[in-house]
């Protein structure tokens, strides 16, 4: 079984905090929410390059939909190139705008790979952009956020607790 780098990272991380706060399981079921699977697009709506724009998941959070003309991990569509990423720069929050294949941030210039995981390639931030888990179905062409991998900017959960 493969386990992608993101997701060592994101575990070996969150089980040093876990370990150093004492705690056990995973945080985002703690409060015992879940995310929320939600429609945000049709495949036969979007067009190559052209992003889209949702929140997710929830309404304060901005999100970017785009098909890419490459495969992507984490793409779903026929061609697995379809992905959605958080529109807020890890580094401190500042819009990021899609462009040729990459989201830029226009604050300090981080520039993340939309083929690869939002891995930040060049710039200030050192985390790479959240990623919003999709599903895809093919008989109606929906696709649907259901996850985020990865912390969006200025949240200690991607699940707000109340
Ligand atoms: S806020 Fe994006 S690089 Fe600084």
């Amino acid at each position: 079984m493969s386990i992608s780098r993101r997701k060592f990272l994101q575990s070996s991380t969150a089980g040093m905090a876990l370990a150093l706060f004492g705690l056990s399981g995973k945080a985002e079921s703690a409060s015992g929410k879940k995310y929320p699977s939600l429609r945000i697009g049709n495949i036969r709506e979007l067009k190559a390059g052209e992003p889209v724009q949702f929140n997710y998941p929830d309404s304060t959070s901005p999100c970017t939909l785009v098909m890419l003309n490459e495969t992507a991990i984490g793409g779903v569509g026929t061609l697995r190139n379809v992905v959605a990423f958080s529109s807020l720069c890890p580094h401190m929050g500042c819009p990021v705008n899609y462009k040729s294949g990459r989201f830029v941030c226009g604050c300090h210039y981080s520039m993340f790979d939309a083929a690869k995981n939002g891995q930040t390639y060049q710039g200030l931030a050192s985390q790479w952009l959240a990623q919003v888990t999709l599903r895809f179905d093919k008989a109606s062409g929906n696709i649907y956020a259901e996850g985020v991998e990865g912390l969006l900017y200025g949240r200690i959960s991607n699940l707000n607790i109340s």
